[in-house]
């Protein structure tokens, strides 16, 4: 069983997913904390499985590698497999990367290398293209600039806004993060075995 940290800032809609796959089984993972930079309300997704949650707050005027380490020692002492940026609005700095990297990943509602950074559907919505995507990439220590480990195209309807539009994104978000983290699963099972 993968030891899964989730970091998020918002409504960690895709944590929950991402927790009810793990609670049905389908995900082969154990989330075993999930962190936040800020009081975000998704924690309480976690707080319904009983997992436990951490707050590590970027002060204004805070020192970002020295947040960065904090965070790190944080997560690590969570002793995880796997560290999952799932709607984590803050860049994570090398000090965090070199950490966990390859085994830290992220999601993004597009289909890299476009629309990087915090406003992709947004981006991709007023660029008037025809479709976007999401995306799930490890992270290095640029933005959205990682190697890409799934991704799949999103079509834009004539009648979508910004938000329905990100909801769509978001489900094909959940399905790729569910296949990566299988594959990871799956790859440390046989790694197990021989
Ligand atoms: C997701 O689309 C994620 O890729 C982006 O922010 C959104 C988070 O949504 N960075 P939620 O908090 O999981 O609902």
């Amino acid at each position: 069983m993968v030891r899964v940290v989730v970091l998020i800032s918002g409504s960690g809609s895709n944590l929950r997913a991402f927790l009810d796959g793990c609670a049905a089984g389908t995900i082969p993972a154990e989330v075993v904390a999930v962190g936040a930079d800020v009081d975000a309300s998704g924690l309480d997704h976690a707080r319904h499985y009983g997992i436990p949650t951490f707050v590590e707050q970027f002060a204004r005027g805070d020192d970002r590698d020295e947040w960065g380490k904090r965070l790190a020692d944080t997560v690590a002492s969570f002793d995880p497999d796997l560290v999952i940026l799932s709607g984590f609005m803050r860049l994570v700095p090398p000090v965090f990367v070199h950490r966990f990297a390859p085994m830290l990943l992220n999601t993004h509602p597009a289909y890299l290398p476009e629309f990087p950074g915090a406003h992709a559907v947004r981006d991709a919505f007023e660029a008037g293209v025809p479709e976007t995507g999401a995306s799930v990439i490890v992270v290095d220590d640029g933005v959205d600039t990682g190697p890409i480990l799934a991704q799949r195209r999103v079509l834009i309807r004539e009648d979508d806004t910004e938000q329905t539009l990100h909801d769509r994104i978001k489900v094909v978000e959940r399905e790729l993060l569910a296949d990566v983290v299988r594959d990871i699963a799956n790859r440390e099972h046989a790694i197990e075995e021989n």
